[in-house]
């Protein structure tokens, strides 16, 4: 159920910190991590800042490609989601052990998620001296798309009869929680 979504709008997919599924592929490879650390960091273009620990092979992968890809997952995808990130594709391909085929047709062909509620494809920025110093990376949005059941017109639509659709937020340990309650401020 993927729907497009404008790139102007793309900064608030991740406006509320949601985990993220970091996919990566190349030269044959392809692998994805867990990453709770992730935010908005431009609106025009879009930008976001991950922080990839440089000792991961999605880092690996992210470097000699230049792009990656991120995924929402929902509550469906919390093992998912917990397995790739304390597993290492180094020790073998995690979509196979995990029996979960990703979806590579977008328009960077990277092996995306299933079963997400959000998507983005992304086109690193090389910044040579603050990825040097930290392990944060930083991508321009080349695209991105989102299920329209809950991310439609730019907003995200969180109810309690699309609660299988909504994001995760990661609490440590393998434990995450759902946005369960939208306080709308007067304005
Ligand atoms: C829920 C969750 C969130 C995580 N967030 C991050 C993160 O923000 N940054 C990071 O570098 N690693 C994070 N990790 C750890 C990586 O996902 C983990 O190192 C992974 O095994 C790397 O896989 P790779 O070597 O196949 O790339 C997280 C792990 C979990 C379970």
């Amino acid at each position: 159920m993927m729907n497009p979504v404008a790139l102007e709008h793309a900064s608030r997919l991740v406006n509320h910190g949601p985990t993220v599924l970091v996919s990566t592929a190349h030269e044959g490879r392809r692998n994805v991590m867990a990453a709770a650390w992730s935010m908005p960091v431009e609106f025009t273009p879009p930008r976001i800042a991950v922080v990839i620990d440089k000792q991961t092979l999605t880092h690996e992968l992210l470097m000699a490609s230049g792009h990656f890809a991120l995924g929402l997952p929902t509550p469906a995808l919390a093992d998912f989601s917990y397995a790739v990130g304390t597993r290492s594709g180094r020790e073998g391909d995690k979509f196979r052990q995990l029996g979960l085929e990703p979806d590579t047709r977008n328009p960077l062909e990277l092996p995306l998620v299933p079963g997400c509620s959000a998507w983005l494809l992304l086109r690193r920025i090389p910044e040579p001296h603050s990825e040097s110093a930290y392990d944060t990376v930083f991508g321009e949005v080349l695209w991105a798309a989102a299920d329209a059941r809950i991310f439609a017109n730019g907003r995200w639509d969180f109810r309690d009869d699309n609660a299988d659709l909504h994001t995760l937020h990661h609490l440590g340990a393998g434990q995450f929680v759902v946005p369960s309650r939208v306080v709308q401020a007067k304005g």
